[in-house]
């Protein structure tokens, strides 16, 4: 009998591209090559704009510490949520994107099948565990089609990616360290969130979870 040098038994693998809707994906691994790249100008952004923690416009401190890098900005505190090219701890502008983030995002949508993304802002967020993010839309920006590439750096998560309405049950994601998710066009608005991080401990990021989500604001 001659070997099957087709059959791949052997070295299957789990699908890396996985369909969340019809245009939302999950790119397995899709950060890896680049998380090298990414982390020395993610900590200098980091110095010029620290983490800190937000209130939101209900009055609620976030678990979820953030900062962001790029021309806007999204914040929040009691008069609302929304996109700024400034700093409000500092008035100064918010650090600019690095290039091999931008790639990164332009990559990402690429395989996701939005061409042309070009983005303007960073967001950045630190989950510590315990922290979470309550099922919510990004809506604030002008272009309500264009991509949301959101990575994932350090400790696993769930992520939770439901429908139109906040009410629709979600879908429970795992996501892992380098793990890129992309959603667009019709699901664009679809509800999303974080549950509780675990304790644990990254090799390569401690304990904590970062997630990078780029996006076309303005
Ligand atoms: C977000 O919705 O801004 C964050 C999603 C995530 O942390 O994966
Ligand atoms: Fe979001």
């Amino acid at each position: 009998m001659t070997p099957d040098l087709f059959s791949d038994t052997d070295t299957a693998q789990p699908p890396r591209i996985e369909a969340l809707g019809t245009q939302a994906w999950v790119l397995r691994g899709f950060a890896l090559p680049w998380v090298e790249g990414v982390l020395a100008p993610l900590r200098e952004v980091l110095k010029a704009a620290p983490f800190r923690r937000m209130v939101t416009p209900g009055g609620f401190t976030m678990s979820v510490a953030l900062s962001n890098c790029g021309a806007l900005g999204w914040t929040t505190d009691t008069h609302g949520y929304r996109y700024s090219p400034l700093d409000p701890r500092t008035g100064l502008p918010w650090p600019g994107l690095p290039i091999v983030i931008r790639e990164l995002g332009i990559a990402a949508a690429s395989a996701a099948g939005f061409a042309d993304f070009d983005p303007d802002a960073c967001l950045i967020n630190r989950y510590l565990p315990g922290a979470k993010m309550s099922l919510h839309q990004d809506k604030n920006e002008r272009d309500l089609e264009a991509p949301v590439v959101s990575v994932s750096l350090g400790l696993p998560a769930v992520f939770q990616f439901g429908g139109h309405a906040r009410g629709d049950r979600p879908l429970r994601v795992p996501l892992l360290h380098g793990d890129v998710v992309v959603w667009g066009g019709v699901d664009r608005l679809r509800y999303h969130g974080v549950l509780p991080l675990a304790q644990g401990t990254h090799a390569v990021m401690g304990a904590q979870r970062i997630n990078f989500t780029l996006r076309k604001a303005g």
